[in-house]
């Protein structure tokens, strides 16, 4: 009789960022799947992105995704607004029915705008990115496909993605906080929703909403994508059957520094062993 050789299911989820931030979706993915091998990469080295060139931001990203298809993921997330605004489509589009035909990798910003139309009754939405997302106006191109009749303004978070990783005092980024939130509500006095569009905010959220008003909301991404993510893998049978299925989770980062892993273990909110890793960047 013929014998079936069995494939044993490997495969992991990616999971991308420049560097701390996707660790606040990471956490809510973690949570809603803990049926899956997960592979986590900042590359808090090269951070923040959100000051840099379209250029530069897809080729640190395609760095960061070819690492994590090379380390067994077979779909990655990028949990940065940054590069899903501008390195997604290309990498989609270019490399991966060349490089990585059977491998996928999904962005946070549509899925967040999807959601979108239920945070606001003013219909105003203001949303909090790094300069790089707010210039690529990626937000506001969704925005008008998916919920055209809101108004969305987009401000730049400033210093916030630097503070962040650097770790700078409360009293600094606080002041930043102000800044930024007042620049926005001048903006649109009928705002009743803010999305933070850079997942570094939500690391910093708690911050975010003592100093807004009251009356406004804050949208955090973190359960929104993992509700869509865990929605795609329902629906994708050809990923799904690769997914080993044995919860797990490991730590990288491109810093060699042993405070940035302190500062992802207190993000991700456990005691974690984070690896530092090196890579080619193009
Ligand atoms: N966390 C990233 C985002 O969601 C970007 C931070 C950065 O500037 O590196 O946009």
């Amino acid at each position: 009789m013929k014998k079936v050789r069995m494939i044993k299911p490997a495969g992991k989820i990616g999971v991308f960022d420049s560097g701390l931030g996707g660790l606040a979706v990471l956490r809510e993915v973690t949570e809603l799947m803990p049926e899956y091998e997960y592979l986590y990469l900042g590359d808090n080295l090269r951070a923040p992105y959100g000051d840099k060139s379209q250029e530069q931001i897809f080729r640190h990203t395609l760095s960061g995704v070819r690492w994590l298809f090379d380390n067994g993921a077979e779909i990655t997330i990028l949990a940065c607004n940054t590069a899903s605004a501008n390195a997604l489509r290309k990498i989609q589009r270019e490399i991966l029915p060349l490089e990585y035909p059977d491998k996928r990798v999904l962005g946070i910003i549509i899925p967040t705008v999807e959601s979108m139309e239920s945070f606001s009754s003013s219909g105003h939405v203001g949303i909090l990115a790094t300069e790089a997302t707010v210039a690529s106006e990626v937000f506001e191109t969704e925005m008008e496909k998916h919920n055209p009749g809101m108004r969305t303004v987009c401000q730049s978070g400033g210093m916030l993605v630097d503070l962040i990783e650097r770790d700078r005092d409360l009293k600094m980024l606080i002041a930043e906080i102000e800044n930024v939130i007042g620049k926005l509500l001048d903006r649109d006095g009928l705002i009743d929703a803010v999305i933070l569009g850079c997942t570094h905010y939500a690391l910093i959220a708690g911050q975010i909403e003592r100093i807004l008003p009251k009356n406004i909301k804050v949208i955090e991404q973190g359960g929104i994508v993992a509700a869509k993510l865990a929605d795609y893998i329902d629906r994708h049978y050809e990923i799904r059957r690769i997914l080993k299925n044995k919860f797990s989770v490991s730590f990288h980062t491109t810093s060699g520094s042993e405070n940035v892993k302190k500062l992802m273990a207190r993000f991700y909110g456990a005691d974690i062993q984070v690896s530092t890793v090196e890579y080619e960047v193009l």
